[in-house]
């Protein structure tokens, strides 16, 4: 990675720490923000927004991704996703991403650090994933 895309990593992560800022977790006090950017260098911000009845809890990756579906936006290349111990997408989430971005590339920072991990595909954190092509559902 060349200093220019190590610096935007950084800067996208940064961006990701402020969304985490406004992550709705009073029960889990664990905050994750990410920042969802697509092919046309769009940005789309999520943080996790739990609720009383645990269950319906949406993760920062969804909250970000369902944004950019209402925006019109259904082209991802990467996602950079920030919690307190650099924390990787949920099974259910890397289920949604992947229905959009097979070839989604993610990056995972912490609250504090400037460190991170990634890029990593998508398709090697969801090995024979389930997918559209497998099923008998109508292709839209
Ligand atoms: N969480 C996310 O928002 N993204 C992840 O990738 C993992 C977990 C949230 C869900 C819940 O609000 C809290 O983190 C603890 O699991």
């Amino acid at each position: 990675m060349n200093a220019k895309n190590h610096q935007q990593v950084l800067d996208y992560l940064e961006q990701a720490r402020q969304v985490a800022k406004r992550a709705y977790c009073p029960y889990s006090k664990f905050s994750v923000g990410c920042v969802l950017v697509d092919a046309q260098g769009r940005v789309f911000e999520g943080c996790n927004v739990e609720n009383a009845s645990y269950s319906v809890t949406l993760c920062a990756e969804r909250t970000a991704g369902s944004g950019a579906i209402a925006q019109g936006s259904r082209h991802w290349e990467a996602i950079y996703i920030v919690s307190p111990t650099r924390v990787s997408p949920c099974g259910t989430c890397r289920q949604f991403l992947f229905e959009l971005a097979p070839e989604l590339k993610i990056y995972l920072g912490d609250l504090q650090s400037k460190e991170f991990i990634g890029p990593v595909a998508i398709g090697d954190l969801l090995p024979m994933a389930m997918n559209l092509q497998q099923t008998t559902l109508p292709q839209p």
